[in-house]
């Protein structure tokens, strides 16, 4: 299946261009899938960069997951919806940037605004936190609908300016589990996988790690089959639809919050 859009490649190159002007770079990843959402181009692209890596959506994960798999010295933990630890996105920035600073400082530059480019996968929360950063309401650089997909600079505040640009996957996504983990995090869309495979995966899943969550719908749940069946027929729901009221309870965090990379 040849899905990688052309818009992506596009940004990949941009991004190529703009990574010599910034200074730093603010990797976002999903807290509920901290592997599967780090692009392994975009590692490659970054190479010796400094970079903070950033595990957005804190509020939907499960914290005592997520932690053990942070292997990064330079990170944070935070909700760019509910504006959770912000403040130390720019704290960290300053500490990774401090010998440039120190460098410009000599050199005369007492205010060097620090450049900082956003990078990570769709959906991630890219523009949520350039807009908290900056308390402002920027457009958004994704590929959506009346959305721009032009790389555009935010400024937080006098010391830094923001980068933001378009969310990219990369062309081969490897083994089944990265495409359903990037898929319950809505970072690709459920239409480019069967849903009944995804909802299936989803509810092993659960039982396996988390299965005191089942116990949210009050309904039996020995196997899958039984599961859906008795959802179906307790909310009057065809197949389709049992299975879309499912994943979006686990997409929005109705289950309380998951860390799907758990499994890996
Ligand atoms: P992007 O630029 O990286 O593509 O992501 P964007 O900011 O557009 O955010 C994608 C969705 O994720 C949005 O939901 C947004 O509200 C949500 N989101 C972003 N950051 C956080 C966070 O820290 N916590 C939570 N809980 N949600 C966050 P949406 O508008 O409902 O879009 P969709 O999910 O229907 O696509």
């Amino acid at each position: 299946m040849n899905w990688y859009p052309g818009h992506m490649a596009k940004a990949l190159r941009e991004i190529k261009e703009h990574i010599k002007k910034v200074d730093i770079i603010y990797l976002l990843l999903d807290s509920r899938c901290p592997i599967t959402s780090m692009n392994p181009t975009v590692l490659e692209v970054i190479k010796d960069k400094p970079t903070l890596y950033i595990y957005n959506k804190s509020s939907l994960t499960d914290l005592s997951a997520l932690k053990p798999l942070i292997t990064q010295e330079h990170y944070v933990i935070v909700d760019a919806l509910k504006r959770r630890n912000l403040r130390e996105i720019i704290s960290k920035t300053k500490e990774i940037c401090a010998s440039l600073l120190e460098r410009q400082i000599k050199r005369g530059y007492k205010n060097y605004p620090l450049k900082a480019m956003i990078l990570g996968i769709p959906n991630v929360g890219k523009s949520t936190l350039a807009n908290a950063l900056s308390n402002k309401r920027t457009a958004s650089t994704d590929a959506k609908p009346g959305h721009t997909k032009a790389l555009q600079w935010i400024k937080i505040d006098e010391s830094i300016q923001l980068l933001d640009t378009p969310g990219m996957l990369w062309p081969k996504l490897g083994e089944p589990k990265v495409g359903y983990h990037l898929s319950l995090a809505g970072s690709i869309k459920e239409t480019l996988l069967n849903k009944e495979t995804l909802a299936y995966y989803a509810y092993n899943f659960l039982k396996e790690y988390y299965p005191a969550c089942l116990h949210f719908y009050r309904l039996p749940h020995e196997n899958a089959l039984t599961f859906f069946e008795t959802l179906m027929n307790e909310r009057g729901l065809n197949e389709h639809q049992a299975y879309t009221v499912f994943l979006n309870d686990i997409k929005n965090g109705v289950l309380g919050g998951l860390c799907f990379d758990v499994c890996l």
